[in-house]
């Protein structure tokens, strides 16, 4: 059986739309798969390492082929733990709210423990870069406050998809299925809730397939 992490980028637990689309998601993916081994990562409980001096010096080593010191390689050591955990799964589901046009800085950071060489993408002079975490499929849920249709100005402004699904593709990963809230503000509660509802039966009928 499949293992399935679900990772939380929003910090507004039940107040949160992309949060609520993404637990209907796991839900109907529990539903439909008994059994199933779902890990749930909420990114601002979970105690993330800094990623600052020593573990960037580690991974400039890593890069130039070089062995870390004592202090770097424990640094090191609070990564590799971060990268097991997400290596281990072969399912994930995101929930990623917009903040200025980005993603929050809690996935970001997450984000800079992952993307590391030798573990998740590789590099060679011949091939180049090379994603190392393939063959698995991604599901995430988007939230923004505005809308940033395709075609329109406003998609010039929209960093938060096309950055996270580069950087999910830069690590291999090619199978990026996602459903997106929008408006969540701009138009009212009402439109966002119907907005939301909206989502979430697409949602579920992707879960089903997933
Ligand atoms: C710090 C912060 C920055 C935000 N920046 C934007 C933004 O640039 N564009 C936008 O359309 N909405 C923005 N919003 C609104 C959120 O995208 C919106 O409330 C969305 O529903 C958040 O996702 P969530 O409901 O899953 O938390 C921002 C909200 C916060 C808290």
């Amino acid at each position: 059986m499949s293992k399935l992490l679900y990772i939380q980028a929003s910090p507004r637990a039940d107040r949160s739309h992309s949060r609520k689309v993404a637990d209907s998601f796991v839900e109907t993916y529990r539903q439909e798969h008994r059994g199933a081994e779902i890990l749930t990562l909420d990114l601002f409980h979970r105690d993330l390492p800094a990623f600052d001096g020593e573990a960037v010096n580690a991974k400039y080593r890593i890069l130039h082929g070089e062995k870390p010191t004592e202090v770097e390689r424990k640094a090191w050591r609070e990564v590799e733990a971060i990268i097991s955990e997400f290596t281990a799964a072969e399912k994930y589901v995101f929930a990623v709210p917009m903040w200025n046009f980005g993603i929050p800085y809690r996935l970001k950071q997450y984000l800079d423990i992952l993307v590391q060489p030798t573990y998740t993408f590789s590099y060679t002079p011949e091939d180049g870069y090379k994603g190392i975490i393939t063959g698995r499929p991604v599901f995430v849920a988007y939230a923004r406050g505005g809308a940033y249709p395709a075609g329109t100005e406003a998609e010039g402004y929209d960093f938060q998809k096309p950055y996270l699904e580069t950087i999910l593709a830069f690590m291999g990963m090619s199978d990026i299925r996602s459903v997106v809230v929008e408006p969540t503000l701009q138009e009212g509660p009402d439109i966002g809730k119907a907005k939301r509802d909206e989502a979430i039966a697409k949602a579920r009928e992707m879960a089903r397939q997933f």
